[in-house]
């Protein structure tokens, strides 16, 4: 009690806001990765999608900003908009809530791939978000036509 109440006085005297300092209230964003997967690319398989889930149970929304990955040194997020797709610079993850990427709809692309991704491999890619430190992950490579949803 005696802590809380020196923080206060501290914060009276200096004007700072606690509230800008992410950390002392302990509610920051709480994110957590699943349902990672690449579907197998066809052709020659100069390019690949991927797709990720990010839930967020902290009451602090966040941003996936960029993804890198040995697989590629060009990936980049893309919504689905009237089946066109669109670049953009970053992805939503809303407090108490989740960003899901799935077939059809937003997803990540991987250009220029430096090997092709065979059934079964995994592919290490790292999040990187605007307030939580990056997120490492394995996107494990399934059949070109696998949809979660399906199965
Ligand atoms: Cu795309």
């Amino acid at each position: 009690m005696r802590r809380g109440a020196t923080a206060l006085a501290i914060a009276a005297v200096t004007g700072l806001a606690l509230a800008g300092c992410s950390d002392s209230s302990g509610s920051g964003p709480e994110l957590k990765v699943s349902g990672a997967y690449m579907p197998q690319p066809v052709g020659d398989g100069e390019m690949a999608a991927g797709y990720v889930i990010v839930k967020n149970s902290g009451d602090t929304a966040d941003k996936l900003t960029s993804v890198t990955s040995t697989l590629s040194g060009d990936i980049t997020m893309h919504v689905t908009k009237d089946q066109k797709m669109e670049q953009v610079s970053s992805l939503p993850v809303p407090a108490k809530g989740e960003l899901d990427l799935e077939r059809g709809g937003n997803h990540l692309m991987f250009m220029g791939l430096k090997t092709r991704p065979e059934l079964g491999e995994k592919v290490a890619v790292e999040l990187h978000f605007e307030k939580t430190d990056p997120i490492k992950v394995e996107l494990p490579v399934k059949e070109t036509t696998y949809n979660p949803k399906n199965s």
